[in-house]
């Protein structure tokens, strides 16, 4: 018998964020054998279940060339849920999701492999009770996303089995490799699935604090009217990582920073910092928003993309006290690679709101410290009443999202420092996710896949905000494929290239140092 659903939710609670188990489906993992399954997925998964926010009769279906078998594929599950807890494994969940832990191992390009997969999965239906619904996860390299999603319809699984609700097809970036190739993708994709079942992950929208962008904009009065050009003189969004490309050099070198972060993460934020009130948090409402606000970003025009945008290389360096190599002494990197590790750009947003508001965004490699943060630096009081002498420490007021990690938000402004004199200084107000709530933020990978369970598509990336930022970025890949000067060099464990110091200074400003 299959089992039964666990409890039902009254249709008019069903939209973003209701907590609701979702109903039992195949889950099929393309590329089962890889890194993000072990690291991302299979714990995700084993959370919600053990949250019962999966459907107890939920199988996991791996795809994959090695050769693993039922057993292998468990076993190395098991070990991935191990290791994310430190160990610790919760029994009942474990329990659940082991009798559905399948594996087809097959090339992606043969037949063979989807018409076992579809016998795999229609006794899954019959046995565990997965009812007809399937969600694709194409965790694979992107360039077999087409030849998947092709062979899925020749089999018919990019539908619903008799009975079932949803297929649906979940994509990691990246969603090509420019606008063209992005173009492309998704004309390949639509020949097969219609737009509603695609589920474009940028994990950065998974994130509990990116999401609280929207939670601080939209629930508060406090802010919306300060959040536009006749207050805020500048905006910093930085996307700092200490690590450097460690073993991912083969994927790195065609990627580099500007498509690895800044097409996606950096700019999926910059889209919900800079973004409309949306009239509802429907999937339409907050997409329609960012598309608009993505839409607003002035596209460089060459020359510009040789005064606005910085992009460097790490040399060799220290970090966090340990030594680390250049970028083109690392393993699978070729000697005069003129991959980018760093990236720091100026734009402007011609709208009502921002014009004429510099948004700095930055992102690299090997930089100090791992941190992502959104800054919001405000303009100077219309008039000072202090001597100069005494308000030598005073900064500009500035909002401070702390995205990663030390979860918060930070609000400076001027108090007076206690004495005689009237001097003033910056002081910090802090909220901090870890005081306040005593709830767990779920992971990134856990919200997301809940998600794609319950067809909830707001926190995935629409195929028009895939364009949006593909055309943001296609001036500096067009740009920089012609440039002969190579990276600025920056040594590892610094704040990038010195060139981006001048980039801020020439407009007035500093990169803040978080
Ligand atoms: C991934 C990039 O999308 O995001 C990686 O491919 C990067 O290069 C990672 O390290 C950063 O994610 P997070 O969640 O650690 O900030």
């Amino acid at each position: 018998m299959p089992p039964e659903p666990l409890h039902q939710v009254h249709p008019l609670l069903e939209g973003l964020g209701v907590e609701r188990t979702a109903a039992p489906a195949a889950i099929v993992i393309f590329g089962a054998s890889g890194d993000l399954t072990r690291r991302k997925l299979m714990p995700a998964l084993q959370a919600l279940m053990a949250r019962d926010r999966l459907a107890p009769g939920t199988s996991i279906v791996g795809v994959g060339r090695s050769d693993l078998g039922d057993e292998g594929f468990r076993s190395r599950m098991r070990q991935a849920v191990e290791q994310a807890g430190g160990g610790d494994v919760d029994e009942r969940a474990w329990g659940q999701l082991e009798g559905g832990l399948r594996y087809v191992s097959g090339g992606y390009d043969d037949a063979g492999t989807y018409k076992a997969l579809d016998e795999v999965v229609g006794d899954l239906d019959r046995d565990r009770g997965t009812a007809g619904n399937r969600l694709h996860y194409l965790s694979t390299p992107p360039g077999v996303f087409a030849t998947v999603v092709d062979h899925l319809g020749r089999v018919g699984l990019h539908r619903p089995a008799a009975g079932g609700d949803f297929a649906r097809v979940v994509i990691e970036k990246p969603f090509g490799h420019d606008l063209d190739s992005a173009e492309a993708l998704d004309r390949c994709l639509h020949e097969v699935l219609d737009e509603d079942q695609l589920y474009r992950i940028d994990h950065y929208l998974g994130k509990e604090t990116v999401q609280n962008v929207l939670a601080l904009r939209f629930a508060n009065s406090i802010f919306e009217p300060v959040w536009n050009r006749s207050y805020v003189d500048s905006v910093q969004i930085t996307v700092a990582e200490s690590e450097g490309v460690g073993h991912r050099a083969g994927f790195y070198e065609d990627a580099g920073a500007l498509r690895d972060i800044v097409q996606n993460h950096l700019l999926q934020v910059l889209a919900l910092t800079a973004m409309e009130p949306p009239v509802s948090m429907s999937p339409k409402g907050i997409r329609d928003e960012k598309v608009k606000a993505l839409g607003a970003v002035d596209l460089l025009s060459p020359a510009e993309v040789a005064t606005e945008v910085v992009r460097g290389q790490y040399r060799r360096g220290w970090v966090s006290g340990a030594e680390v190599p250049g970028y083109d002494e690392e393993e699978g990197v070729a000697p005069d690679s003129r991959t980018e590790t760093y990236v720091a750009m100026r734009l402007r947003i011609d709208n009502w709101r921002w014009a004429g508001v510099p948004f700095y965004l930055r992102t690299g490699k090997c930089l100090p410290r791992r941190v992502t943060e959104v800054a919001l630096q405000f303009s100077g009081v219309p008039h000072l009443p202090f001597a100069p002498t005494q308000a030598t420490q005073l900064g500009p007021n500035a909002l401070v999202l702390r995205i990663q990690p030390d979860e918060g938000i930070t609000l400076r402004f001027g108090a007076k420092i206690p004495g005689q004199s009237f001097d003033v200084r910056s002081v910090s107000m802090d909220f901090s996710y870890g005081a306040a709530f005593a709830e767990e933020a779920p992971e990134a990978y856990e919200r997301l896949l809940h998600d794609a369970l319950l067809g909830d598509p707001t926190l995935f990336i629409r195929t028009d905000e895939v364009q949006q930022a593909w055309r943001i970025v296609q001036p500096l890949l067009d740009a920089w494929s012609s440039e002969s000067q190579p990276p600025a060099g920056y040594e590892a464990g610094t704040w990038g290239p010195e060139e981006a110091d001048r980039l801020l200074e020439a407009g007035g400003h500093r990169w803040r140092r978080p």
